[in-house]
């Protein structure tokens, strides 16, 4: 399949898509604390997606997967699957990623939590790793091209000693939860597909405190670690490609970009 232009017909169920998506994480977030389930936090989730918005948690079934959302916490990359028995304790970084489906279109975003006296180098992974989704999103317009996106995110992290996931990159979305094109997080500016207006994709920088490196569980198969088992932090949202620039469908409630970016 070739990249899909929406149409304004397509944008709007996008931005509905989006705009719920956006609101689990609101809705979730007081939730995320020391002492809750992940297990829990997607049972909630999962009511929440299907019985007050109506909607489908992507994530329930596709290839597989076995919960309706994606927990990764601290040395988790992604694809972290929920369980009763893994429980939030102060000091853990947690990754909540959330994609639900209205009316056929996906909203994918995904946020990072901190458990009460999370570590002060722990917190800065989670901040600057936002500002790389950030610096990433504002090259978005029509004309420019995907390495413009990959090359200011790896940037931006390697200028913190940080690492960029190779493996696993952000995706166009739309009546498919995986579109084409795939949107690395690091590359060279003036290189790869350029972007045209009504493209939606995500951005979703995977950002590891130690080396690049991955590792697949073999038991479950989906969840994803450091090879290190140093913490990684990522941050996604959805963006559509407007006329003179970028609108962020997933945006929360009250969210500001940081003032880097
Ligand atoms: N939401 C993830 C993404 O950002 C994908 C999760 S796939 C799943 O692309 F099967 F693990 F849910
Ligand atoms: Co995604
Ligand atoms: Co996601």
């Amino acid at each position: 399949m070739t990249v899909t232009i929406k149409t304004s017909i397509e944008i709007e169920k996008m931005r509905t898509a989006g705009r719920l998506a956006a609101e689990v994480l609101d809705m979730i977030a007081p939730s995320v604390q020391a002492g809750i389930s992940t297990g829990e936090l997607d049972r909630i989730c999962h009511d929440y997606i299907v019985n007050k918005q109506q909607a489908v948690p992507a994530p329930l079934n596709y290839h597989g997967f076995p919960k309706s959302i994606c927990t990764s916490i601290n040395h988790v990359i992604c694809h972290g699957i929920p369980s009763d028995d893994k429980i939030l304790k102060n000091g853990d970084i947690i990754n909540v990623d959330i994609t639900v489906i209205k009316d056929g279109y996906h909203g994918d975003t995904s946020m990072m939590f901190c458990i009460e006296e999370t570590q002060k180098f722990a917190q800065r992974l989670c901040r600057v790793s936002r500002e790389c989704m950030y610096l990433g999103i504002n090259q978005v317009r029509p004309g420019a091209r995907l390495g413009d996106i990959g090359e200011v995110i790896a940037r931006h992290a390697h200028k913190h000693n940080y690492s960029v996931v190779e493996e696993y990159c952000g995706h166009g979305i739309g009546k498919e939860f995986h579109e084409e094109p795939q949107v690395l997080h690091y590359g060279k500016a003036g290189t790869g597909m350029e972007l045209r207006e009504g493209m939606t994709f995500t951005i979703e920088p995977m950002i590891n405190a130690g080396k690049k490196f991955t590792k697949l569980n073999k038991n479950d198969s989906w969840t994803v670690t450091t090879k290190d088992k140093r913490p990684s932090a990522q941050w996604e949202h959805t963006i559509l490609v407007t006329s003179d620039g970028f609108e962020i469908l997933t945006l929360r409630e009250g969210e500001t970009p940081p003032s880097i970016a």
